[in-house]
Protein backbone atom coordinates (compact mmCIF):
# COMPACT_ATOMS: atom_id res chain seq x y z
CA UNK A 1 0.00 0.00 0.00
CA UNK A 2 1.21 3.53 -1.06
CA UNK A 3 2.29 6.01 1.77
CA UNK A 4 2.00 3.39 4.55
CA UNK A 5 4.16 4.73 7.27
CA UNK A 6 2.38 8.50 6.28
CA UNK A 7 -1.36 6.96 6.95
CA UNK A 8 -0.21 5.18 10.25
CA UNK A 9 1.52 8.45 11.49
CA UNK A 10 -1.71 10.13 10.27
CA UNK A 11 -3.61 7.38 12.44
CA UNK A 12 -1.63 7.74 15.37
CA UNK A 13 -1.64 12.19 15.51
CA UNK A 14 -5.49 11.49 15.09
CA UNK A 15 -6.01 8.72 17.92
CA UNK A 16 -3.65 10.11 20.81
CA UNK A 17 -5.58 13.43 21.27
CA UNK A 18 -8.69 11.44 22.79
CA UNK A 19 -6.57 8.99 24.58
CA UNK A 20 -5.30 11.78 26.16
CA UNK A 21 -8.08 13.57 27.61
CA UNK A 22 -9.60 10.02 28.26
CA UNK A 23 -6.97 10.11 30.52
CA UNK A 24 -6.96 13.32 32.17
CA UNK A 25 -10.38 12.59 33.22
CA UNK A 26 -9.17 9.21 34.52
CA UNK A 27 -7.02 11.25 37.00
CA UNK A 28 -9.18 14.01 37.42
CA UNK A 29 -6.90 16.68 35.37
CA UNK A 30 -9.97 17.75 33.80
CA UNK A 31 -10.96 20.80 36.49
CA UNK A 32 -14.72 20.87 37.96
CA UNK A 33 -16.67 19.89 34.87
CA UNK A 34 -14.91 16.81 33.31
CA UNK A 35 -17.88 15.74 31.32
CA UNK A 36 -18.68 19.27 29.69
CA UNK A 37 -14.83 19.66 29.37
CA UNK A 38 -14.49 16.08 27.44
CA UNK A 39 -17.98 17.09 25.34
CA UNK A 40 -16.09 20.21 24.30
CA UNK A 41 -13.04 19.12 23.28
CA UNK A 42 -13.83 16.61 21.00
CA UNK A 43 -16.37 18.98 19.12
CA UNK A 44 -13.42 21.15 18.74
CA UNK A 45 -11.58 18.11 17.90
CA UNK A 46 -14.36 17.12 15.50
CA UNK A 47 -14.45 20.58 14.02
CA UNK A 48 -10.85 20.99 13.55
CA UNK A 49 -10.73 17.22 11.75
CA UNK A 50 -13.52 18.51 9.34
CA UNK A 51 -11.23 22.05 8.52
CA UNK A 52 -8.11 19.80 8.15
CA UNK A 53 -10.42 17.04 5.91
CA UNK A 54 -11.39 19.72 3.73
CA UNK A 55 -8.09 21.45 3.41
CA UNK A 56 -6.39 18.04 2.05
CA UNK A 57 -7.55 18.66 -1.97
CA UNK A 58 -6.44 22.18 -1.91
CA UNK A 59 -2.90 21.07 -0.83
CA UNK A 60 -2.51 18.42 -3.41
CA UNK A 61 -3.80 20.72 -5.84
CA UNK A 62 -1.04 23.20 -4.39
CA UNK A 63 2.02 20.66 -4.08
CA UNK A 64 1.07 17.59 -6.53
CA UNK A 65 1.65 15.28 -3.75
CA UNK A 66 -0.98 12.86 -4.05
CA UNK A 67 -0.05 11.93 0.18
CA UNK A 68 -2.65 14.48 1.00
CA UNK A 69 -5.93 12.39 -0.71
CA UNK A 70 -4.46 9.31 0.28
CA UNK A 71 -5.43 10.10 4.05
CA UNK A 72 -8.24 12.22 2.77
CA UNK A 73 -10.75 9.11 4.10
CA UNK A 74 -9.38 8.31 6.82
CA UNK A 75 -9.27 12.18 8.05
CA UNK A 76 -12.95 12.01 7.39
CA UNK A 77 -13.65 8.66 9.33
CA UNK A 78 -12.05 10.75 12.56
CA UNK A 79 -14.28 13.36 12.08
CA UNK A 80 -17.24 11.39 12.56
CA UNK A 81 -15.21 9.09 14.96
CA UNK A 82 -14.70 12.29 17.66
CA UNK A 83 -18.33 13.35 16.79
CA UNK A 84 -20.25 10.08 17.51
CA UNK A 85 -17.96 9.98 21.02
CA UNK A 86 -18.93 14.03 21.18
CA UNK A 87 -22.25 12.86 21.45
CA UNK A 88 -21.60 9.73 23.30
CA UNK A 89 -19.65 12.33 26.29
CA UNK A 90 -22.99 14.33 25.67
CA UNK A 91 -25.56 11.24 26.19
CA UNK A 92 -23.20 9.79 29.66
CA UNK A 93 -21.83 13.03 30.92
CA UNK A 94 -24.76 15.82 30.46
CA UNK A 95 -27.97 14.21 30.09
CA UNK A 96 -26.74 10.90 32.73
CA UNK A 97 -28.47 8.73 29.50
CA UNK A 98 -31.60 9.99 30.80
CA UNK A 99 -34.01 10.20 27.73
CA UNK A 100 -36.61 12.54 29.85
CA UNK A 101 -33.44 15.23 30.57
CA UNK A 102 -33.08 15.01 26.42
CA UNK A 103 -36.63 16.67 26.20
CA UNK A 104 -35.88 19.38 28.97
CA UNK A 105 -32.28 19.85 27.43
CA UNK A 106 -33.53 20.18 23.84
CA UNK A 107 -36.07 23.23 24.59
CA UNK A 108 -33.48 24.55 26.77
CA UNK A 109 -30.50 24.83 24.13
CA UNK A 110 -31.57 24.60 20.41
CA UNK A 111 -28.39 24.35 18.69
CA UNK A 112 -28.48 20.75 19.62
CA UNK A 113 -30.84 20.20 17.04
CA UNK A 114 -28.64 21.89 14.73
CA UNK A 115 -25.70 19.87 15.42
CA UNK A 116 -28.09 16.30 14.83
CA UNK A 117 -28.46 17.67 11.68
CA UNK A 118 -25.06 18.01 11.32
CA UNK A 119 -24.41 14.27 12.48
CA UNK A 120 -27.16 12.74 9.99
CA UNK A 121 -25.08 14.48 7.27
CA UNK A 122 -22.11 13.40 8.45
CA UNK A 123 -23.03 9.61 9.08
CA UNK A 124 -24.23 9.96 5.59
CA UNK A 125 -21.10 10.74 4.16
CA UNK A 126 -18.97 8.23 6.14
CA UNK A 127 -21.57 5.13 5.23
CA UNK A 128 -21.12 5.92 1.94
CA UNK A 129 -17.23 6.74 1.89
CA UNK A 130 -15.98 3.14 0.76
CA UNK A 131 -15.68 2.26 -2.53
CA UNK A 132 -18.54 0.19 -3.16
CA UNK A 133 -20.95 3.34 -2.51
CA UNK A 134 -18.07 5.57 -5.20
CA UNK A 135 -18.99 3.26 -8.20
CA UNK A 136 -22.74 2.27 -6.67
CA UNK A 137 -24.02 6.00 -6.63
CA UNK A 138 -21.93 7.68 -9.78
CA UNK A 139 -22.28 11.11 -10.04
CA UNK A 140 -24.81 11.58 -7.03
CA UNK A 141 -21.86 10.63 -4.88
CA UNK A 142 -19.92 13.64 -5.81
CA UNK A 143 -22.94 15.71 -5.32
CA UNK A 144 -24.13 14.01 -1.99
CA UNK A 145 -20.28 14.37 -1.21
CA UNK A 146 -20.44 18.34 -2.03
CA UNK A 147 -22.68 18.31 0.84
CA UNK A 148 -20.11 18.78 3.74
CA UNK A 149 -19.97 22.53 3.03
CA UNK A 150 -23.36 22.94 4.08
CA UNK A 151 -22.71 20.32 7.04
CA UNK A 152 -19.43 22.71 8.07
CA UNK A 153 -21.83 25.62 8.05
CA UNK A 154 -24.50 23.63 10.55
CA UNK A 155 -21.33 22.99 12.53
CA UNK A 156 -20.23 26.44 12.37
CA UNK A 157 -23.72 27.52 13.36
CA UNK A 158 -24.19 24.71 16.27
CA UNK A 159 -20.92 26.07 17.61
CA UNK A 160 -21.46 30.14 17.18
CA UNK A 161 -25.26 29.34 19.33
CA UNK A 162 -23.02 27.64 22.01
CA UNK A 163 -19.97 30.31 22.30
CA UNK A 164 -22.08 33.66 21.58
CA UNK A 165 -20.24 36.16 23.46
CA UNK A 166 -16.89 34.70 22.97
CA UNK A 167 -16.88 34.93 19.10
CA UNK A 168 -12.85 35.29 18.98
CA UNK A 169 -12.25 31.17 18.85
CA UNK A 170 -15.40 31.07 16.64
CA UNK A 171 -14.04 33.66 14.33
CA UNK A 172 -11.00 31.38 13.22
CA UNK A 173 -12.51 28.49 12.88
CA UNK A 174 -14.92 30.33 10.30
CA UNK A 175 -12.28 31.92 8.61
CA UNK A 176 -10.51 29.10 8.14
CA UNK A 177 -13.67 27.21 6.68
CA UNK A 178 -15.13 30.27 4.26
CA UNK A 179 -10.86 30.03 3.08
CA UNK A 180 -11.28 26.40 2.11
CA UNK A 181 -15.05 26.78 0.67
CA UNK A 182 -13.27 29.47 -1.78
CA UNK A 183 -10.31 27.57 -2.76
CA UNK A 184 -13.22 24.68 -4.57
CA UNK A 185 -14.42 28.19 -6.44
CA UNK A 186 -13.07 27.06 -10.39
CA UNK A 187 -11.70 30.17 -10.98
CA UNK A 188 -9.50 29.55 -8.17
CA UNK A 189 -8.65 26.22 -7.90
CA UNK A 190 -7.22 26.77 -11.35
CA UNK A 191 -5.17 29.70 -10.76
CA UNK A 192 -3.64 27.59 -7.87
CA UNK A 193 -3.41 24.42 -9.96
CA UNK A 194 -1.28 26.49 -12.99
CA UNK A 195 0.98 28.47 -9.79
CA UNK A 196 1.85 24.62 -8.48
CA UNK A 197 2.54 23.76 -11.87
CA UNK A 198 4.76 26.58 -12.36
CA UNK A 199 6.50 26.92 -9.19
CA UNK A 200 7.55 22.40 -9.99
CA UNK A 201 8.36 23.85 -13.69
CA UNK A 202 10.73 26.47 -12.07
CA UNK A 203 12.06 24.44 -9.36
CA UNK A 204 13.04 21.55 -11.77
CA UNK A 205 14.90 23.74 -14.08
CA UNK A 206 16.70 25.21 -11.26
CA UNK A 207 17.99 21.77 -10.26
CA UNK A 208 19.32 20.92 -13.92
C1 LIG B 1 -26.65 15.31 17.89
C2 LIG B 1 -25.51 15.94 17.65
C3 LIG B 1 -24.83 16.86 18.63
C4 LIG B 1 -25.06 17.12 19.95
C5 LIG B 1 -26.14 16.54 20.86
C6 LIG B 1 -24.08 18.08 20.39
C7 LIG B 1 -23.99 18.61 21.67
C8 LIG B 1 -23.19 19.67 22.03
C9 LIG B 1 -23.24 20.35 23.28
C10 LIG B 1 -24.19 20.02 24.43
C11 LIG B 1 -22.32 21.34 23.25
C12 LIG B 1 -22.05 22.42 24.29
C13 LIG B 1 -21.35 22.01 25.49
C14 LIG B 1 -21.22 23.24 26.37
O1 LIG B 1 -22.21 23.63 26.98
O2 LIG B 1 -20.14 23.78 26.43
C15 LIG B 1 -21.67 21.27 21.96
C16 LIG B 1 -20.67 22.11 21.56
C17 LIG B 1 -19.96 21.96 20.39
N1 LIG B 1 -20.18 20.99 19.42
FE1 LIG B 1 -21.70 19.68 19.40
N2 LIG B 1 -23.25 18.37 19.35
C18 LIG B 1 -23.66 17.65 18.25
C19 LIG B 1 -23.08 17.64 16.99
C20 LIG B 1 -21.88 18.24 16.69
C21 LIG B 1 -21.14 18.05 15.48
C22 LIG B 1 -21.60 17.19 14.29
C23 LIG B 1 -19.99 18.79 15.59
C24 LIG B 1 -18.81 18.92 14.66
C25 LIG B 1 -18.53 18.21 13.60
C26 LIG B 1 -20.04 19.48 16.86
C27 LIG B 1 -19.10 20.37 17.31
C28 LIG B 1 -19.24 21.16 18.44
C29 LIG B 1 -18.39 22.28 18.75
C30 LIG B 1 -17.23 22.80 17.91
C31 LIG B 1 -18.85 22.79 19.98
C32 LIG B 1 -18.30 24.00 20.74
C33 LIG B 1 -17.27 23.59 21.74
C34 LIG B 1 -16.60 24.80 22.38
O3 LIG B 1 -16.64 25.88 21.85
O4 LIG B 1 -15.98 24.63 23.42
N3 LIG B 1 -21.19 19.10 17.51
N4 LIG B 1 -22.21 20.24 21.25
Amino acid sequence: MRYRLWRIVVFIAALLPPLFWLYQGWTFALGADPGKVLVDRLGLGALTLLLITLAMTPLQRLTGWSGWIAVRRQLGLWCFSYVALHLSAYAVFVLGLDGAQLLIDLRKRPYIFVGALAFIGLLALAITSNRFSVRKLGKRWKSLHRAVYLILGLVLLHMLWVVRADLEEWVWYATAGVLLLMLRIPAIAIRIHRLSLRTSERMTKSFQ
